[in-house]
């Protein structure tokens, strides 16, 4: 399987022009590499500008989408609308939509189920915070995250999800949770065996989940998290055209 490596743009960058300055760079950066799988998820204003773009490396994702296919939801965006503009990816539950605008994980559960049924691929973000880590409860919170987050999937859909690990406190950006401290490969070892554990257990031989690491992934330490990961989500480093290209073509 080829290492997934996702570029989360977050709410970056502020105009189209930069928008496209940083695509086109990435895009003459990575092309011609087969070995890696590329998802750019930008914001959704840029979307439309990069549907027609024609690489093989490179697919597009989005960093959220709403549960419904169309109707009377102000400010929302479809998943059908996204598929339509030749999204293959959606970021599903990121940690900052959690905790920014009250996500919880039935609502990210009914993103899940209307992704899939649109026909996108769904990242579904799980991790624990500072706090959560620090009174012993990762284990609970990825467990429930996954419970709730997957809950009525079927065994046959299984293949098209992949879970990122994201433990906010290893997030950069701003993030109020952030400790200066990050995972040890060992210690994502450890938490991708439990979900991985969850999944085979849940949904038996069809339970073989794609797991990616994420938080403050770049150049230096990418190689590292691959060694025991299948894939990167990556923010802030993602925002650096040289700095992303690096990371794909370290692997
Ligand atoms: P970061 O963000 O790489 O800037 O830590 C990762 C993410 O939140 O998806």
């Amino acid at each position: 399987m080829k290492p997934l490596i996702i570029a989360n743009w977050k709410c970056n960058p502020i105009t189209l022009t930069e928008a496209k300055e940083l695509f086109n760079k990435i895009v003459k950066g990575v092309e011609n590499i087969e070995s890696v799988e590329v998802v750019i998820c930008p914001p959704f204003t840029y979307i439309s500008t990069f549907q027609h773009f024609n690489n093989p490396t490179i697919k597009l994702g989005s960093q959220d989408c709403f549960w419904e296919e169309k109707g009377a939801y102000t400010g929302e965006v479809s998943p059908k609308m996204l598929k339509d503009l030749g999204c293959e990816y959606v970021i599903l539950g990121h940690s900052e939509r959690r905790r920014n605008l009250g996500e919880t994980d039935e609502m990210i559960n009914k993103k899940v189920k209307a992704a899939l049924s649109a026909g996108l691929l769904p990242i579904l973000c799980i991790g624990e915070t500072k706090e959560q880590r620090e009174s012993g409860k990762t284990e609970d919170i990825l467990k429930e995250q996954i419970e709730l987050g997957m809950s009525g999937i079927l065994p046959d859909q299984v293949s098209k999800i992949t879970i990122a690990y994201e433990p906010v406190w290893a997030i950069s950006g701003g993030d109020p949770y952030k400790t200066e401290e990050l995972p040890t490969p060992n210690g994502i070892n450890k938490i991708f065996s439990l979900i991985k554990n969850i999944f085979s257990e849940t949904y038996g031989d069809k339970g073989l989940v794609k797991v990616i690491y994420g938080g403050s992934a770049n150049a230096a330490n990418s190689k590292s998290f691959l060694e025991v990961s299948e894939g990167l989500l990556v923010g802030g480093a993602s925002l650096k055209a040289e700095e992303f290209i690096k990371i794909i073509k370290n692997i």
